[in-house]
């Protein structure tokens, strides 16, 4: 820390955040009687708090964003330039950074063409399924208009990403929710065997042809499209199993329905390639993306398409209901795209995807190890430098171990001043995946001390 701020300015801070501050997906009630923690500064890996505290973060600013790490000056002149020149203007007109950005973003997403800016995930999913729905009335007379998404796969807070969302407890006590909207089974092989009629072998297939049951139940003529993380992410680090998405992309072709890849987790680097997708030879027609596009320097999403999807919002221009009618005010900041440039060099330059590769094997390998020290480890899922670890009470029965069990490991790794994550208000019952996210700048002795952590702190919660 360079001592910004005295202990008498912090002190204040933490005050005024108490009176003031609501934050996110936080119960209050333990800060009536203990102060909220407030991060005051970030260098590289690592975050400091309002005592001084150095953490070695490994997750990325808490949420899998910062995916160039901390303290970045050249990102912070980039935006510091653009803001002096223009700071903004409504996305119907274009910006130097904008059309920079979408042009650097479409040569790491062959076969993809357009970008459509907007601020969050859950906006630019909600872009996406609004598209669907447009292209139904377009196209299908309204009827192509359902949409499908998966058990414990994530795309959102807003009213309609809850109604896509696999994860109950983010849902619970929402509703009622947007029509339309069918739940797909989860392809969590290490879980296969709670899931009626899951195989042992092909377990991939098994798990994609759940898909194709749902759309012959709904009626193939009013499904649009399939919404999936590539990896899902808050709801349990789960890699598809293998023959998933091969069979996954024969489906969609067959039926017709738009393949909707939500990338916001894997987006830009976090699994070692530049999308999650690229990983399993998947061909989408829309791509989300926010957290990792610019390292959260600015506030910055998008939905990216294809031609096919762009070309069907142009088809009559005498009609004024034709075209795409949405807009986002904040899909104008330039900020954004400006930041998101910049990012983009920096993995391009200093090899991040190399490293993520490199490290996010140490860190799987180190993880492994550690199964054979801890009975509580049931599996290692992960790609890239983004890693989960469930933990079970026997690894026979697979019994999640009890969520308080799974916070006090993370609260424990804390004390030892490392940040890791876990499943959280996720899947009821299910919240007992550790999850790993470190930047992709992070070096061996980073991995290594998150993993030592872990340990530590797995001896000291389960003996
Ligand atoms: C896979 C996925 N999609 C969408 C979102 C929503 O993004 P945002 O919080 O920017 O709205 C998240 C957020 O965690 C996510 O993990």
């Amino acid at each position: 820390m360079d001592g910004t701020f005295s202990e008498n300015d912090i002190s204040h801070v933490v005050e005024a955040d108490k009176a003031h501050i609501w934050h996110h997906l936080s119960q209050h009630k333990p800060y009536e009687t203990t102060d909220p923690r407030i991060i005051v500064e970030g260098k590289g890996m690592r975050v400091w708090d309002q005592k001084g505290k150095e953490h070695l973060d490994a997750v990325s600013g808490g949420v899998w964003t910062v995916n160039v790490g901390y303290g970045r000056e050249s990102i912070a002149n980039a935006v510091r330039d653009q803001l002096i020149k223009l700071n903004y203007f409504a996305g119907s007109a274009g910006s130097i950074p904008g059309a920079l950005f979408a042009e650097k973003l479409i040569e790491k997403m062959p076969g993809m063409s357009r970008v459509y800016y907007t601020n969050s995930g859950s906006e630019a999913n909600e872009k996406a399924f609004k598209m669907v729905r447009q292209i139904a009335h377009k196209k299908f007379g309204g009827k192509k208009h359902k949409i499908l998404y998966r058990d414990r796969d994530y795309h959102g807070t807003t009213i309609a990403c809850l109604s896509a969302g696999g994860q109950d407890e983010r849902g619970a006590q929402y509703g009622p929710f947007t029509p339309g909207f069918v739940r797909v089974p989860h392809c969590l092989e290490y879980r296969a065997f709670e899931q009626d009629g899951a195989p042992v072998e092909n377990y991939g297939l098994w798990a994609a042809d759940q898909i194709e049951a749902a759309i012959l139940r709904e009626g193939p003529d009013t499904v649009g499209s399939l919404c999936l993380e590539p990896v899902t992410a808050g709801g349990g680090v789960i890699t598809p199993p293998s023959g998933y998405w091969e069979r996954v992309q024969e489906i969609c072709e067959k039926y017709g329905l738009l393949l909707h890849i939500d990338e916001v987790v894997c987006g830009v680097g976090r699994t070692g390639s530049w999308f999650g997708y690229q990983d399993y030879g998947v061909k989408p027609d829309m791509v989300t993306m926010a957290k990792g596009v610019a390292s959260g320097y600015a506030a910055i999403a998008c939905l990216v398409t294809n031609e096919g999807v762009f070309d069907s919002f142009k088809t009559n221009a005498d009609d004024p209901l034709d075209y795409f009618r949405d807009i986002s005010t904040f899909g104008g900041c330039t900020a954004g795209p400006a930041a998101a440039l910049e990012n983009i060099r920096i993995i391009e330059d200093e090899n991040l995807l190399e490293n993520t590769n490199q490290m996010g094997a140490r860190m799987m390998d180190n993880l492994n190890a550690l199964m054979e020290k801890h009975a509580v480890i049931g599996d290692v899922r992960g790609k890239g430098l983004f890693v989960g670890a469930e933990l079970v009470q026997d690894r026979d029965s697979r019994v999640p171990t009890a969520e308080k069990q799974v916070t006090a490991v993370v609260a424990d790794c804390m004390a030892q001043g490392v940040i890791i994550g876990m499943t959280n208000r996720s899947i009821p019952g299910y919240n007992n995946t550790l999850c790993f996210s470190p930047a992709l700048i992070a070096t061996a002795d980073d991995i290594d001390r998150i993993t030592d952590a872990v340990d530590g702190a797995l001896g000291r919660v389960f003996g």
